[in-house]
């Protein structure tokens, strides 16, 4: 923009907000002091142009399809890197040495086990309950077990809390697949990664050895990367306004957990998977392409479209190539990724697509590999939820340290009936 401020003529009278600019991306008009001066607010539902921080985690470039953390791009680390590595660098900026890195995985394993007492709250659920209104439920519950890390005000207590939401999640997850399929609840094992502990929890039974496939365990940390933080969406949005009110960190992610459950976000991978399953062959993609076109139907392809990427979301690109890898590696043929390029193929050549710039997202190649690994697409948004705690962990950190934050009170333009005199009942 090169300009310094920004001028606002209002009622007669002018006003001007600095203009700030950050490392890279759009610059900001710094608008706090907007309302003092011209009495009127800014209006801009969605927030499609409103930046709610500043941040030093994320950065993501919608016309380019650039997504990094710290500064590294997400398909170099979805290649190199691994999910701790990863966890690591989110929650302190560096990649960290080989002992760093084992001193904080090595804490992360020591926080996997639960509290013996939290396997209680999943009696309370139908066994056909969608397992994520059970994380909402549990996640929402730690406070209660934690006490003694809920105390934002001290950043050893924060550390703490962090944590054990971070090693406490993948146990929580697996406890509600296998509360889900009726299966014993397995503890975990120190000797295992953290993403080779989850799958023992998930897929393994007391009665039998499980051998943890190599690449299956690739292929789940590479998703954990892929969906472990992206800026200010809506769920980490939630976590951070949950987070200004000063909420201790486990009632904040449970709110984040409830909002990315949401089909329009996080639950987009399930109603993606089902909507492939829906059409079922590629002779009835014509007949779901002219559903999402009809403005009278509201039909959308899940997994298509995204707030900022206005190209190719960049883990699209890693997901996409990963699961042709994943499904050979596993000897699986399923038809379903037929459909799935061939949706695509169609819909990236389709003038509405075009225009609107509607390409695949996260959402759309995930399931069709979660689904060949052996979990069901209740499950999915769940395994998105575990993912994306260490980003909203971050984020809820980075958040409270900000001297610049407060509780955040967006404001509303008032459209209701203006004052008028109570009407008793007889009169009415
Ligand atoms: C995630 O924000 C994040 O970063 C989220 C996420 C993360 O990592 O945290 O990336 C994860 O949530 C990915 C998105 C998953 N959601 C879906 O796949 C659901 C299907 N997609 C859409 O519902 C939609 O694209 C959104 C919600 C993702 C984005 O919606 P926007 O930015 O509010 O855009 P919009 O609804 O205003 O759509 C713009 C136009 C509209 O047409 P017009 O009214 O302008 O004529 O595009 C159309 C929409 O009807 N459109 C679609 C479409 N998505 C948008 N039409 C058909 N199919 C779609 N999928």
């Amino acid at each position: 923009m090169g300009d310094s401020s920004a001028k606002v003529e209002l009622g007669g009278k002018a006003s001007e907000y600095k203009i700030l600019s950050g490392s890279v991306g759009p610059d900001v008009i710094d608008i706090r002091k907007l309302y003092g001066n011209t009495g009127a607010f800014t209006y801009d539902p969605g927030f499609t142009s409103t930046a709610s921080c500043e941040s030093k985690i994320t950065f993501i470039d919608g016309d380019q399809g650039v997504l990094l953390h710290r500064g590294y791009p997400i398909d170099q680390l979805a290649e190199q890197s691994n999910f701790m590595e990863l966890s690591y660098l989110l929650l302190n900026g560096e990649l960290p040495s080989k002992a760093e890195l084992e001193k904080f995985s090595g804490t992360i394993t020591r926080h996997t086990m639960v509290h013996e007492q939290l396997a209680q709250f999943y009696r309370g659920f139908r066994r056909d309950a969608h397992p994520m209104a059970v994380m909402c439920g549990v996640v929402g519950a730690l406070s209660a077990f934690y006490h003694d890390s809920t105390d934002i005000a001290d950043p050893h207590q924060r550390l703490v809390a962090s944590h054990r939401l971070i090693a406490k999640i993948p146990t929580i997850a697996a406890m509600a697949y296998k509360y889900s399929v009726g299966q014993p609840f397995v503890y975990p094992k120190n000797n295992l990664s953290y993403t080779g502990n989850f799958l023992n929890m998930t897929f393994s039974v007391p009665a039998e050895e499980y051998e943890i496939d190599p690449v299956v365990e690739a292929a789940m940390d590479k998703i954990f990367i892929l969906h472990a933080d992206h800026e200010q969406n809506a769920s980490t949005s939630t976590v951070r306004l949950a987070g200004s009110s000063g909420a201790n960190p486990f009632a904040c992610i449970a709110a984040g957990i409830a909002c990315l459950w949401g089909p329009a976000h996080g639950g987009a991978n399930e109603a993606a998977l089902n909507m492939l399953r829906e059409i079922g062959h590629i002779d009835r993609i014509p007949e779901y392409i002219a559903r999402a076109k009809n403005k009278d139907d509201p039909f959308r392809l899940m997994g298509f479209g995204h707030r900022v990427y206005k190209n190719y979301d960049p883990r699209a690109k890693v997901l996409g190539k990963a699961a042709t890898e994943v499904l050979a590696k596993l000897g699986k043929n399923d038809p379903i990724l037929d459909v799935a390029r061939k949706l695509e193929e169609i819909a990236l050549t389709d003038p509405y697509f075009v225009e609107k710039k509607l390409y695949p997202n996260v959402d759309f190649y995930s399931g069709v590999i979660l689904s060949a690994i052996g979990f069901p697409t209740t499950m999915f948004t769940v395994l998105f939820a575990l993912a994306r705690t260490v980003g909203w962990v971050a984020q809820w950190n980075e958040m409270i340290a900000d001297p610049e934050q407060k509780i955040g009170r967006p404001r509303q333009l008032y459209t209701g009936h203006t004052q008028r005199d109570y009407v008793p009942l007889t009169q009415r």
